[in-house]
């Protein structure tokens, strides 16, 4: 069916100059941005976003890093949108991401990479709500 997801180009790819790179990626795949602005969080905005890992061990690292540079953020609209997009970053660790994914190609590691995709339909909801709004 016709999804939208929540993507984010982490401050890794960004200061990698991949942006236009991996927004080929997308298009290429039939997923159309049709919501996008680049943002510097703020710790609370960070801490906000990933509130569902906030008991997980690498929480301070994980928002430490997603304050370090300028993000990415889009929403992504096409047919099955939130599982092609999980196809096309591969695996959360880049070392275990199949080759041509974009983690396999611009990560470097679990926390720098590269991108974020909504995990399931109610995440997508709430995660483009959380930066768009309604
Ligand atoms: P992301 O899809 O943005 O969601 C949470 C992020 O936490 C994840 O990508 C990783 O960058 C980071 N992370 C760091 N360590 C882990 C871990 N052990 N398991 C899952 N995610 C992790």
């Amino acid at each position: 069916s016709l999804e939208r997801t929540l993507s984010i180009i982490k401050p890794d790819a960004v200061a990698k100059n991949v942006i236009g790179e991996i927004y080929t990626r997308f298009e290429k795949a039939g997923l159309k941005i049709v919501a996008a602005r680049m943002a510097q969080l703020s710790r609370e905005e960070a801490e906000g976003f990933y509130a569902v890992h906030r008991e997980r061990p690498f929480f301070g690292a994980l928002v430490e890093f997603m304050i370090s540079g300028p993000v990415m953020i889009q929403v992504l609209e096409g047919e099955n949108a939130i599982a092609r997009n999980r196809e096309l970053m591969g695996a959360t660790n880049p070392k275990d991401a199949a080759p041509g994914t974009i983690r396999a190609d611009f990560a470097d590691s679990i926390d720098a990479n590269a991108v974020h995709g909504s995990d399931g339909a109610d995440t997508a909801k709430n995660e483009i709500a959380y930066f768009f709004g309604a």
